[in-house]
């Protein structure tokens, strides 16, 4: 397993990609090439076995088209996602935690004005989301565009329903002068990933929940602040401990309490980081 030829053949391998001009691109390359051998000499691994793997990964190409993105899928569960949010994520204690972006995000999504309906027909338990948006500094952020987008009351992202007229559940909106914005929707629920492909049958495999704990996606963009990609988690909800991509954070888990006349509401603070002044 640890036989001087491979030794040899790293050094090789790690040699082709010396003369990489760009600094960064070299720098990948030369870990990806130490990890990925490592990871072959450790395991001792077959080579029936790295052919099981190119099938896999091939498997995991051939899922993805326009709306199906089983590559962001796998780098969710593998915890991959997370590791690249976390190592980036150099805020100030006080900014709201971002947590993976997962495969479900449509660009381009209608403008809905305050106070309208992300829901467009997608069913649930109606509830009215008011959120705000500040900066590490303390002050409101307005004209911030906020990108809302959750699954409806089966567990299912718009896009997960071939022949659907128009979007449901996703809309675009923008922070007032004051750094609000607020939308009515459905309260969203867990749901599994997707499991009728490859990633789901490395779930299977390993004995792994699908189960994502119910959660709304926010991704927050104002100019002169760090674009923030996050979640707002539904408290109580029994799928919090094994989210299967791990996306989880305390403080993003809040509750959509019925408000006084009986409808749902969930009310969450956004803190961006303004960038510092050039
Ligand atoms: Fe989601």
């Amino acid at each position: 397993m640890n036989n001087p030829g491979s030794d040899a053949l790293l050094q090789q391998v790690a040699d082709s990609f010396a003369a990489t001009p760009d600094p960064r691109l070299r720098e990948i390359l030369a870990s990806l090439v130490r990890h990925l051998h490592g990871f072959i000499r450790e395991t001792g691994l077959t080579e029936r076995e790295w052919m099981q793997g190119i099938e896999f990964l091939t498997a995991v190409g051939q899922t993805c088209d326009d709306k199906r993105q089983e590559f962001i899928l796998l780098s969710d569960v593998l915890g991959a996602s997370m590791q690249v949010v976390a190592v980036q994520s150099e805020r100030p204690a006080g900014c709201t935690e971002s947590t993976v972006f997962g495969p479900f995000h449509v660009e381009g999504a209608s403008r809905i004005a305050n106070g309208g309906d992300i829901a467009n027909g997608a069913r649930g338990e109606p509830c009215t989301v008011f959120g705000s948006v500040r900066n590490s500094d303390g002050d409101p952020v307005a004209d911030a565009e906020v990108d809302v987008w959750q699954s409806d009351d089966d567990g299912l992202y718009d896009v997960q329903r071939p022949g659907l007229p128009a979007a449901q559940g996703r809309g675009v909106l923008r922070t007032d002068a004051q750094g609000r914005f607020w939308f009515t929707s459905v309260v969203p629920v867990p749901y599994p990933i997707p499991t009728d492909g490859p990633v789901g049958r490395l779930l299977d495999a390993s004995r792994r929940s699908a189960w994502r704990p119910a959660h709304l996606h926010v991704r927050i963009v104002a100019p002169g602040h760090d674009t923030l990609i996050t979640h707002v988690f539904r408290a109580g909800d029994p799928h919090l401990e094994s989210d299967p991509v791990f996306g989880v954070r305390p403080s993003l888990v809040s509750s959509w309490p019925g408000s006084a006349e009986g409808r749902r509401e969930l009310r969450f603070d956004f803190v961006l980081h303004r960038h510092e002044a050039p």
